[in-house]
């Protein structure tokens, strides 16, 4: 298959591909995605296979307009609609109940053509997206031109980030070409993403409600609207044996170039001077850095996360900077660490996965 690359006046052609059950790369404001209709569940399995994704690790779901939260989800608490109106469209994923179909529903269904035999299942969303749980994360997304796409097509749109499963997330159409050239129809190209890290992903089918993965909404600004929320310990520490996450993709190795990577903590006049103590001479290794300590390291590769205390611009160069560590082919990466205020824990959260949580302290 030819991967078409899309320019943004081809949004019909993008909306087109969609409902006809093919695969498109989306832009979004956090990374780009790799989009399919959400109600066809053999166009949802397609995603699972060009990716290489475990099928136990359910898609989020591209809504235009918070109204179609109560055609898909059902119990949805009161807190859902606030979150809502603060941050959508925007980089925030609310896990909720799926809408149950009716027991008139089903039978209907049983006695329709076999087409509509396929969608059979308990809930409105295909079992394929849900990896079979009775929830559903729900997004609506601020960049333009994905929010035309969906609004274009008229369904749900399933898309995980459009990446290989296990590497660092596109925040370029070329880095998705790089991984999905040939496995999916087309990539409709909307520049550079604006975050840089994926969505913030508040499940909000427990009390109190949860955070699931750090991300582009900071977990300060959640606090503004909600009383309590709790943080799972996926987002800060790599899980033990048996221990289950409860959002299924945090227990997969992530966001990793090939390269293993030492993520260096600390204050960071201190993490830069650990890293050029511990850094051989050798060309293979390299270092991501913050721009103040860049000419430390000039005989090396070297990629800069920004200012140290840009920590929107960290979140925003960060899969750049793994995915340059990649092409330079270094055999080791040194990475300064920012703190965990703000953007900062979407990012540590990327960098420690990045990492295998191989974390050093200053
Ligand atoms: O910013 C984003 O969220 C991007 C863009 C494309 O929208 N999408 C994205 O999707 O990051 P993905 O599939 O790479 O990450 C979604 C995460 C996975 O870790 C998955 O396990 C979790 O959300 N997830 C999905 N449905 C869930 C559910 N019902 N309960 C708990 N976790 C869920
Ligand atoms: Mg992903």
């Amino acid at each position: 298959m030819k991967t078409r690359l899309l320019s943004p006046n081809e949004i019909d052609i993008a909306a087109g591909i969609i409902k006809n059950g093919g695969l498109v790369g989306i832009p979004t404001e956090t990374v780009y995605g790799l989009g399919a209709n959400g109600l066809n569940p053999m166009a949802v399995r397609s995603i699972f296979q060009a990716k290489g994704r475990p099928q136990d690790n359910p898609l989020i779901l591209h809504i235009p307009d918070p109204s179609w939260l109560e055609i898909y989800c059902q119990d949805i608490p009161e807190e859902a609609w606030r979150l809502a109106k603060r941050f959508w469209p925007g980089p925030l994923t609310m896990i909720l109940k799926c809408k149950r179909r009716t027991q008139s529903e089903l039978e209907e269904l049983k006695n329709g053509p076999v087409c509509s035999q396929t969608h059979l299942g308990p809930h409105i969303i295909p079992d394929v997206v849900t990896a079979g749980l009775d929830t559903v994360g729900m997004r609506c997304p601020a960049h333009s031109m994905c929010r035309a796409i969906i609004e274009a097509a008229g369904v749900p749109v399933a898309a995980p980030s459009g990446n290989t499963s296990g590497k660092p997330s596109p925040t370029t159409a070329q880095h998705m070409l790089d991984d999905m050239e040939g496995k999916i129809d087309a990539i409709l190209d909307g520049g550079d993403c604006q975050v840089g890290v994926e969505s913030t992903i508040v499940d909000l089918t427990c009390r109190p409600p949860r955070l699931l993965r750090p991300g582009g909404v900071p977990l300060e600004q959640l606090r503004d609207v909600l009383e309590e929320i709790e943080l799972d310990p996926a987002v800060t520490r790599s899980l033990e044996e048996g221990e289950r996450p409860r959002a299924p993709g945090m227990k997969y190795r992530h966001y990793a170039p090939k390269a293993p990577v030492t993520v260096v903590q600390g204050e960071p006049a201190r993490s830069a001077q650990y890293i050029l103590d511990h850094v051989t001479d050798s060309y293979w290794e390299g270092v991501i850095c913050f721009n103040e300590f860049a000419h430390w390291f000039e005989d090396h590769p070297v990629e800069c996360l920004g200012g140290s205390l840009d920590g929107f611009e960290h979140a925003r160069r960060l899969f750049r900077a793994l995915r340059a560590m990649d092409d330079s082919g270094v055999k080791h990466i040194w990475a300064q660490c920012p703190g965990t205020e703000g953007m900062g824990l979407a990012v540590v959260n990327r960098l420690s996965k990045a990492a295998g949580f191989h974390i050093v302290d200053a």
